[in-house]
Formats: structure tokens, sequence, C-alpha cells
């Protein structure tokens, strides 16, 4: 049932170029120059009129949130707050006619999202739902949705619910913002067509990077922390690639902003601190260059998620990982897929069952 895999969550890695595909199938006909979500068709009037947007998930569906507030407001032109569930449904949230909620969670029962969707549904907003499991409580709550028909996912750790859901974001802000004319037609089918390359090079990536990591994970196996590093679109993969690694190896890690770095943590900087930067060559590019030489300056160890044939960075990190080149806003597929194996490998030196992390439950139906 593993496939011939030691875990499933090693399994579900190397799942996504089928599962992403399987998120876009049906969907996205790039010679047609077609996209279309069939379950949001009957709303989608009500997206594409929205002055805002608020996403509601927990842990790796809010981080996929965060990806969707940077697409959202890219593609679509829509301001977007993304919310911990479990902070709106106590507070007492303003939601204002024109206000539409995604309710992103991958077992769709989620007791506080399911909570803040309830609550959002009362205060008369039009609620969509980005899930899993299909016929789970949440979708069957929202007023629409599309499912990101990533197939089970078994082990603890979210990780091909996590591309998925960042697809169908992508998705959706795309139909929108074509809608819109937030986008024009022609950057409309430029972009279109770069998405349905994203399978193809995650697919690359698994192969090309696998042993590289695994090497890097025997090296970084007995550090105490980690911290991880992006700007922009790649800010919720630091997030991400964070919570990947305490989660499934019980290491302490943290994400941030690379900015966010001379506010504080880069006192923590020291030749035990390993660093990692999601670096791929975007409009961030120059400033992330800034913040390894930061890092270097402190002697934190690095390493570097880059884009194939990166100089600069490679030229200062210990370690640099490269994978293809993307549209940027599509590239947090790409780049958390060596967080992933990062973490995994990792795990796998330090924990017992890799699929179960101890504490952890696979759905958090209570609060
Ligand atoms: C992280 C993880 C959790 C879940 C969170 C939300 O790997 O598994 O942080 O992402 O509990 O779960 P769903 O998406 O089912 O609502």
């Amino acid at each position: 049932e593993k496939g011939g895999f030691p875990h499933f969550t090693l399994k579900e890695i190397f799942e996504q170029p089928k599962s992403l595909r399987d998120a876009m199938r049906g969907r996205i006909n790039a010679e047609k120059n077609h996209l279309v979500l069939g379950g949001l068709i009957e709303y989608q009037q009500k997206l594409i009129n929205a002055d805002r947007i608020i996403i509601l998930g927990c842990g790796t569906s809010w981080h996929a949130g965060l990806v969707g507030e940077y697409l959202f407001e890219e593609f679509a032109r829509i301001p977007v707050e993304v919310e911990y569930a479990s902070e709106f449904r106590y507070r007492n949230p303003v939601i204002r006619e024109g206000d539409v909620v995604i309710a992103i969670s991958q077992s769709g029962e989620t007791a506080d999202t399911l909570a803040a969707v309830e609550l959002a549904k009362s205060k008369g907003a039009i609620i969509f739902g980005v899930c899993n499991v299909v016929g789970s409580s949440i979708p069957r709550a929202t007023h629409a949705g599309a499912y990101i028909h990533a197939g089970p996912e078994i082990g603890v750790a979210s990780t091909k619910a996590f591309t998925g859901q960042i697809t169908v974001l992508t998705m959706m802000a795309l139909i929108i913002g074509r809608a819109k004319g937030t986008i024009t037609e022609s950057k409309f089918q430029e972009l279109i067509t770069e998405l349905t390359t994203i399978p193809d090079k995650v697919e690359y990536i698994l192969h090309k990077v696998d042993s590289q990591i695994k090497y890097i994970a025997e090296e970084f196996k007995g550090a105490r922390n980690f911290l991880y590093l992006g700007r922009g679109f790649n800010f919720p993969v630091a997030l991400e690639g964070a919570l990947k690694l305490k989660e499934i190896s019980y290491i302490h890690a943290e994400g941030y902003p690379a900015a966010e770095m001379k506010h504080g943590p880069i006192a923590l900087i020291d030749e035990n601190m390993p660093v990692v930067f999601i670096a791929p060559k975007d409009s961030t590019y120059e400033k992330i260059v800034s913040n390894v030489q930061e890092i270097k300056a402190r002697k934190g160890r690095i390493i570097a998620v880059v884009n194939e044939g990166d100089k600069e960075i490679k030229d200062l990190a210990e370690f640099t990982i490269e994978i293809p080149q993307t549209h940027e806003a599509f590239s947090p597929i790409l780049t958390v897929i060596p967080l992933q194996l990062l973490s995994y490998y990792i795990a796998t030196h330090l924990v017992d069952d890799v699929d179960k992390p101890r504490n952890l439950a696979k759905s958090v139906t209570v609060e």
C-alpha cells in the first residue's frame, strides 16, 4: 500500500506530479485557452465582484492560504486577509456585504475551520471550500468549492495537499483575473501554459534533488534549530518548510520573511545555525542575496533553494539545491518540494514513525 516507499509521507511527496495533474485534469486546457472550475460556476460572479476575500485555514492549509493572498492580489487585484480559523471564530469578525470567504482544509473536518465557516455563514458571507476529502463536513457546509483531488493523504504531515491547495487557488485567481480583465488574454494564455508544465517540473525536481537532499539531511541531522527565510510568494513556503521540519523531525524551526531577520532573529545566527533560504530568481532576488550575505557574515550554515544557473547565491551558500524556473507566482509549488524531502530525510534519522509523529492527529476534530 506504500507502493514500495518506506513511509506514506515519502510516497505522497513523490505522488505530487500525479496529484497536481489530477488537480488540473478536465479543468485546464492550455491549447484551447480553457480554464474552468465546475464547482465554482454557480457562485463565480460573487468572487468576481468581491470587495475582499477572507481565507480561513489551520496549519499547512493556512500557509496555502497565505500563498493565495499573493495570488489573488497579483492576478485578481482583490484585497485578501488570511486568518487562522481558530482566531477568526473567537473574535467578533467584521464581515460585510461583498466579502467572500474561502475555507481551506485537506480533511474537511478540522473543528476550528468548520466552526469559522459556520460563523461566517451566519453573518451572510458566501463561502467557497478548497478541500481534499470528498463529502467531508466543510465542503458540505460551504456554498461552492473545488476539490483538490490529491487522493488520500495518510502521512500526518501534509505534503501533496499543500501543493494541490495552491494549484486550486492559482486556478481560482486566474479565472477571476481573466473575468475581471486584471490579466490580459495573452498574459492569461501564457500563465495557463506555464501552469500546465508544473507537474513535469515537480517530477524533474524529485528525481534531480532526492539523493542530494539525503546527503544534506545526514549533514544536518544533529542540528537543534533551523531558520527558513523567503520573500514574496516564497515567504509562506518558509513557514511551511519550518512547520514540516518541526512536526516530523521534532527539530525546532522557524520561518520568517527574510527582511524580518534584522528585526530580531539575526541575533540567533552563529556557526551552529542552519539557515534555509528559498531564493529563486524572482523580483525579490537581489534583496534576498543581501540577506544571504548577512547570514554568511555571521557564519550561519546556508542551504539555499535556487534556480538552475544561479551564481550569486551559489558562491555564498554551503549547499544549493537547484530547481527549474517558472513564473514567480507558481514557484511555491516547486520550492516546497526540496523542503518536504529535507524534513522527511532528517526525520528518518531521528523519529520512529515519520508518518505518525508524536502528539499529532491527521485531522483535528477537537478545538
Ligand atoms: C501540517 C498539518 C496540519 C494541518 C492542519 C489543518 O502538516 O498536517 O498543520 O495542515 O491541521 O488540517 P486540514 O487541512 O485537514 O484542515
